[in-house]
C-alpha cells in the first residue's frame, strides 16, 4: 500500500482549533482509503462504523471485491476465469502462496495436502459425546477447535514450518471431520479418506461411501463439487473471515482461530443462508404462492427477508451466483433430473424479485447461496450439511488470511472503540 499520496483528507473538529491531515492511502485497485489511525490522538474523537461498511480493517493481497461491478478476483485471477480453467486444490495455492504453481510445485503441494488427510483416531472417539441429533456445524465448530489438542507440533505461529504444517493439516482434516460429522448424524460408520482420489472426489467419498459395497463417484458431480469449493474459497474481509483474524490478532493457535470462523459462518446473514434459502423455498412450497410471500418480505415488520438475496458489498449480480446458476443446470442434467419444483419455484422467485421495484432500488440480487443449495440438494446432500460444505470450501480462505496477518509486519491486536450510552459512573447504593 502506497501512502505516498495524491490527496489527502482534512478533518476538521468544529468549535475547536484542532484538526488532523492525513493522506490517502491507495491499493492496487479500489476505492482509496482515508487513514483514520492518529484521529483519536490529534482530535479526542472516536469515529463511528457500526457493521464496518466503509472501515478497511487491514491491508490484504489475497481477494478483491468489486460489489457495484460485480467483480471477484482471487490473487487478481477472475472468479470466472478459475471456476472454468483451475480446480480447488490449485486456487488454494494460489490462495495460500499468490502464484499459480508450475507442475513440480502442485505435485508437491498435493502430496503435503493428501498426507494430512486421516485425523487422530482418538479423535474418533469425540463424536460419540454428540447427540445424534446435533447439527453437524456444532460438532464440526467443537471437533475443529478440538485439533489445537490433538497436534501440538502446529501451535506456534511465530514458527514459519509450524503455520504451514497447520495450514496443510486444516485444509485436508476439515473435510474428513465435515464427513465424519454427517456419517455421525445419520447412523453410519465413518469412511477413511482415500489419498488416490481428488480433493471434492474424496470429500463426495466420504459422504456417500458404506463399507458394505463399492462406491464410485460420478465424474460430473465431483467437477460440480470442486466448483463449489472454488466459488466460496475466500470473499475478502466478511464475517467469518474478519472473525477469524480478530482471533488470530490475539495470538490464538490456527485451529482455534478457524474454530471461530466457523462459528461466526453458521449464522443465517452469512453461511448459514444456503440452508435458509431452501427452508425457504419449502415453506412458499407453491409459485401461487410468490405473491404473498413477497409482501411479507416487503413489510419490514413481518421479519422475513428473501434468503439468498442481498449482499453487503454486492450491489450487482454475485458474480458467484453466475457461475452457480449455471452449474446447477448442469447438475440437474447429469442426474435426469427435469421438473425440480423447488427449482421452478427459485426461478419465478429470482424473475419476480428481480424485476420489483422494492429489490432493484436496494439493488438486491441473487447471491451465491440463492442456487448452491438446491444443487446441493439435487447432489443428495441434506440441508444441514449446506454450511458445513461452505466451510471446508472457507477453510483455505481463512487459512490464508490468518497466515497474512500473521506475517505482517508491525501486527496488532484487533480493538475496536465504542460509543458507550450507558449510565455515567455513579455510587454504589442498594435499591
Ligand atoms: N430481503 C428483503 N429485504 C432485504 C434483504 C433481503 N434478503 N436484504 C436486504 N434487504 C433490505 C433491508 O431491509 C434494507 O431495507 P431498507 O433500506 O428499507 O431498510 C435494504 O435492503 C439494505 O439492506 P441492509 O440490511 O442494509 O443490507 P446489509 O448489507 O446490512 O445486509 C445481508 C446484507 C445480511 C446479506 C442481507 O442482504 C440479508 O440478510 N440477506 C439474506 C441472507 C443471505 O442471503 N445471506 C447470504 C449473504 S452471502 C454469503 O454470506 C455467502
Amino acid at each position: 500500500m502506497s501512502e505516498n499520496a495524491k490527496g489527502s483528507v482534512t478533518v476538521t473538529l468544529d468549535g475547536s482549533n484542532k484538526s488532523i491531515t492525513t493522506p490517502l492511502m491507495h491499493g492496487t485497485i479500489g476505492p482509496d482509503v482515508f487513514d483514520i489511525r492518529k484521529v483519536y490522538n490529534e482530535l479526542g474523537v472516536f469515529t463511528f462504523d457500526p457493521g464496518y461498511g466503509g472501515t478497511a480493517a487491514c491491508d490484504s493481497k489475497i481477494t478483491y471485491i468489486d460489489g457495484d461491478q460485480g467483480i471477484l478476483l482471487y490473487r487478481g485471477y477472475p472468479i470466472e476465469q478459475l471456476a472454468e480453467k483451475s480446480n480447488f486444490l490449485e486456487v488454494s495455492y494460489l490462495l495460500l502462496h499468490g502464484e499459480l504453481p508450475t507442475t513440480e510445485q502442485m505435485k508437491e503441494f498435493e502430496h503435503n495436502v493428501v498426507m494430512h488427510t486421516m485425523v487422530h483416531e482418538q479423535l474418533r472417539s469425540f463424536f460419540g459425546g454428540f447427540r445424534r441429533d446435533a447439527h453437524p456445524m456444532a460438532i464440526l465448530c467443537g471437533v475443529v477447535g478440538a485439533l489445537s489438542a490433538f497436534y501440538h507440533d502446529s501451535l506456534d505461529i511465530t514458527d514459519e514450518r509450524q503455520r504451514e504444517i497447520a495450514a496443510f493439516r486444516l485444509l485436508a482434516k476439515v473435510p474428513t471431520i465435515a464427513a465424519m460429522a454427517y456419517k455421525y448424524s445419520i447412523g453410519q460408520p465413518f469412511v477413511y479418506p482415500r489419498n488416490d482420489l481428488g480433493y471434492a472426489e474424496n470429500f463426495l467419498y466420504m459422504l456417500n461411501a458404506v463399507p458394505a459395497e463399492e462406491y464410485k463417484v460420478n465424474p460430473i458431480l465431483a467437477r460440480a463439487m470442486d466448483r463449489i469449493l472454488v466459488l466460496h474459497a475466500d470473499h475478502e474481509q466478511n464475517a467469518s473471515t474478519s472473525t477469524v483474524r480478530l482471533a488470530g490478532s490475539t495470538g490464538a493457535n490456527p485451529y482455534a482461530c478457524i474454530a471461530a470462523g466457523i462459528a461466526a459462518l453458521w449464522g443465517p446473514a452469512h453461511g448459514g443462508a444456503n440452508e435458509a434459502v431452501l427452508k425457504m423455498l419449502g415453506e412458499i412450497g407453491h409459485v401461487d404462492n410468490i405473491p404473498d410471500f413477497i409482501s411479507k418480505v416487503k413489510d419490514k415488520n413481518s421479519g422475513v427477508k428473501l434468503m439468498g438475496f442481498g449482499h453487503r458489498v454486492y450491489k450487482n449480480f454475485d458474480p458467484r451466483a453466475k457461475i452457480m446458476q449455471a452449474t446447477c443446470h448442469e447438475v440437474l442434467r447429469e442426474l435426469g433430473i427435469k421438473d425440480e419444483p423447488l427449482l421452478d419455484l427459485a426461478v419465478a422467485l429470482e424473475k419476480i424479485a428481480l424485476e420489483d421495484e422494492y429489490f432493484v432500488s436496494r439493488k438486491l440480487y441473487p447471491n451465491v447461496d440463492f442456487y448452491s443449495g438446491i444443487i446441493l440438494k439435487a447432489m443428495g446432500i441434506p440441508t444441514h450439511m449446506f454450511t458445513v460444505l461452505f466451510a471446508v470450501a472457507r477453510t483455505v480462505g481463512w487459512v490464508s488470511q490468518w497466515k497474512e496477518m500473521i506475517e505482517e509486519p508491525g501486527q496488532r491486536i484487533g480493538r475496536p472503540r465504542q460509543i458507550y450510552t450507558g449510565s455515567p459512573a455513579r455510587d454504589y447504593a442498594k435499591p
